[in-house]
């Protein structure tokens, strides 16, 4: 399949504004995520990482009485645009969560679910797409010999990295993650952190963690969220070593959140 042509930006946040009824989640944020790089959005509970994430997407679109005000270009395309087909969306842009959600069905069912949504029942290449997306989320040698049994027995990290192989099977661009370590022990954790390590080689990832460490291990880039508004971006070492803004620093010492 033919990439997109590569540009200096990904994803671009125009003067994003969110509203979950009367309530404003998100003012007027402006972001741009470079492509291939690792972006973590950070702040304390309730600052609007997973909003802002939700949007980059159209995952809010399925919470009622929501409104988003402002564009996000993804490859410079206007993702709210009434042209815009979600279908194709999702499969540019794939998603995994804080809780890992695998449906009651076969390991092999699992990851093979997104291609054949897009129509590809060839069993010989849905078989190569699995064990394709099985070894980039590092778990294939682990589930290689019981493809067929279900996904509900593997293990917490086992299903996290089960959920990112599924959402890799349909060759997404981007790949957003909501917090999807802190559900897990801390060996799971790692084994996170390293294949997201190895996934930015090829994906462009936004990654929304409350654990600082890990913003500080695993992103290129790091945007500080308080209050629904983004407070400060800029390389992840530099956040963390000389954040510019007083409300980063408090955060990032500890002193709130
Ligand atoms: N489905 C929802 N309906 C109404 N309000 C919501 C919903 N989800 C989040 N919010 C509100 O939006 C704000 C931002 O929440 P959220 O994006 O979940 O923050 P974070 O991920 O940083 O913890 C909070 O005030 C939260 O209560
Ligand atoms: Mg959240």
């Amino acid at each position: 399949m033919v990439k997109m042509q590569e540009s200096n930006t990904a994803i671009q946040a125009m003067d994003v504004s969110f509203f979950y009824g009367p309530n404003q989640a998100l003012f007027n944020i402006s972001l741009d995520v470079a492509p291939k790089r690792v972006t973590a959005l950070i702040g304390p509970s309730g600052c609007g990482k997973s909003t802002f994430l939700r949007c980059l997407n159209r995952m809010n679109d399925i919470i009622p009485k929501t409104r988003l005000t402002g564009k996000v270009l993804i490859n410079g395309q206007d993702i709210y645009d009434a042209k815009e087909n979600i279908v194709d969306l999702r499969k540019q842009v794939g998603m995994v969560f804080q809780k890992s959600n695998p449906f009651p069905k076969s390991i092999f069912d699992n990851v093979a679910y997104g291609p054949r949504i897009h129509k590809l029942h060839d069993r010989k290449r849905l078989a190569e797409i699995v064990e394709k997306s099985l070894r980039r989320a590092a778990l294939w040698d682990e589930v290689k010999d019981r493809l067929g049994e279900n996904a509900m027995g593997l293990s917490g990290g086992q299903q996290q990295r089960l959920c990112i192989a599924r959402a890799l099977a349909v060759d997404p661009q981007i790949l957003l993650m909501d917090e999807p370590a802190s559900a897990l022990d801390p060996k799971s954790t790692t084994h996170i952190e390293d294949l997201i390590g190895e996934l930015r080689q090829d994906y462009t990832i936004v990654i929304v963690t409350h654990n600082m460490q890990q913003a500080a291990r695993v992103s290129d880039t790091t945007a500080f969220f308080y209050e629904g508004r983004l407070i400060e971006l800029g390389r992840t070492k530099r956040i963390f070593t000389k954040p510019k803004e007083k409300q980063t620093e408090d955060y990032i010492t500890g002193r709130f959140g």
